[in-house]
């Protein structure tokens, strides 16, 4: 379908609802069991041969490339996988190390069950919330590994095929290690979020090859980098500690990896194909802002998921959200010229979300770990 720049597509077309912050819309979209317990996604992408093979014709591509090589780790060896982790003692410990904002101190929690919650509910809530955090981060994970094993097939480079070639075996063993660290070290899995899950669907769905490119390089994995720098920078437990700060080098090639892919490209598409570029990264966003309500770990701790996402929508914490979710995101979409495309559309929308003021913060390709060698000496900067 071709949609023309004056075509305005509704929230409700876009998203699924009018307003982005309807939270019981948000609530209402949960995960389904699958009967198999397998997920099959149709993907209509066309596969693309190339039979330029010149290497070096993308001159960045090749030497993100050339440093992708270099800066292979092996998930087996180079973690301290015998490091003992008592989830508890971890709690307390971030605690101790980021005060207790960590038991909403700060939040008003009157008149929610939170209010008679003690230290015993609130040690449930911190060993919780680690289980459900690296679940998602599996699961996302595993989105990445299928979208940039499509994405050799889709994009027409070969620069961009090798280098994508790497990123497949990077996501491989991040999903190799947060698999192991939740099996060995946490005590519990999570089905995938109802809203990553639709975003990963919608990402392999579509079959423009930039689109994948888009949904995952800029912006899942651009908020992954923003959210595991968070997590590594909050928590006190040496083995994640590590484990984020290896895959984070590795997240930072893949984020640049989209902007360098995209940048050239959508300077030569009309308004109205980045218009629908624009819609596209406006959804992702609502997507991942969604799932961080963490509505099936309400659940399974039997909170009344209505009473607590309302404070985390609108309690103090919403600005740490936003950071979290989009102090890599917009830069990158700066970049790539669509914030201001269609005038402004996105720009618009994002100063709506409260997100705009992150727009000159680095962006991917200014970002050190990105062109750093991955020498072992390097990665072990904790
Ligand atoms: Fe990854
Ligand atoms: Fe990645």
């Amino acid at each position: 379908m071709t949609t023309t720049a004056d075509d305005m597509r509704s929230n409700r077309d876009i998203i699924g609802r009018d307003d982005v912050t309807d939270v019981a819309a948000v609530l209402a979209m949960v995960g389904h069991d699958e009967p198999d317990g397998r997920h099959l996604v149709d993907d209509p992408c066309p596969a693309e041969f190339t039979w330029d093979y010149q290497k070096g014709a993308k001159p960045k591509l090749d030497k993100l490339y050339e440093k992708a090589k270099n800066a292979q780790w092996n998930g087996t060896t180079d973690l301290p996988w015998d490091t003992e982790v008592d989830q508890e003692k971890v709690v307390i410990a971030n605690r101790e190390a980021n005060g207790d904002n960590l038991r909403w101190a700060n939040t008003d929690i009157s008149g929610t069950v939170l209010e008679k919650w003690g230290d015993k509910e609130w040690m449930r809530f911190g060993v919780e919330n680690q289980n459900w955090m690296l679940s998602q981060f599996l699961h996302g994970e595993q989105g990445a590994l299928l979208c940039t094993a499509k994405i050799v097939e889709t994009v027409p480079w070969i620069d961009a095929k090798y280098y994508a070639a790497t990123q497949v075996v990077d996501e491989a063993r991040h999903v190799e290690v947060f698999s192991r660290y939740l099996d060995e070290k946490l005590s519990g899995h999570y089905p995938i979020n109802a809203h990553l899950g639709l975003l990963l669907d919608d990402i392999i769905q579509d079959r423009r090859w930039d689109m994948t490119y888009l949904g995952m390089q800029i912006m899942v994995e651009g908020l992954a980098l923003a959210a595991f720098g968070f997590i590594h920078g909050m928590t006190t437990e040496p083995l994640l500690k590590r484990l984020l700060r290896y895959v984070m080098a590795d997240e930072a090639r893949h984020v640049a990896f989209g902007v360098l892919s995209l940048q050239e490209y959508y300077q030569e598409l009309s308004s109205a194909e980045l218009r629908e570029r624009q819609e596209f990264a406006f959804e992702a966003a609502v997507r991942m802002k969604d799932r961080m309500l963490m509505q099936e770990m309400w659940e399974r701790m039997e909170v009344p998921p209505d009473q607590v996402v309302r404070i985390i929508t609108q309690g103090p914490e919403r600005d740490d959200f936003q950071i979290l979710l989009f102090s890599k995101i917009v830069p990158n979409l700066k970049k790539l010229g669509l914030l201001d495309a269609a005038d402004g559309w996105l720009r618009e929308k994002f100063t709506e979300m409260g997100a705009i003021a992150f727009e000159d913060l680095s962006d991917a390709t200014e970002d050190a770990d990105a062109f750093a060698d991955g020498s072992p000496a390097e990665r072990q900067v904790v």
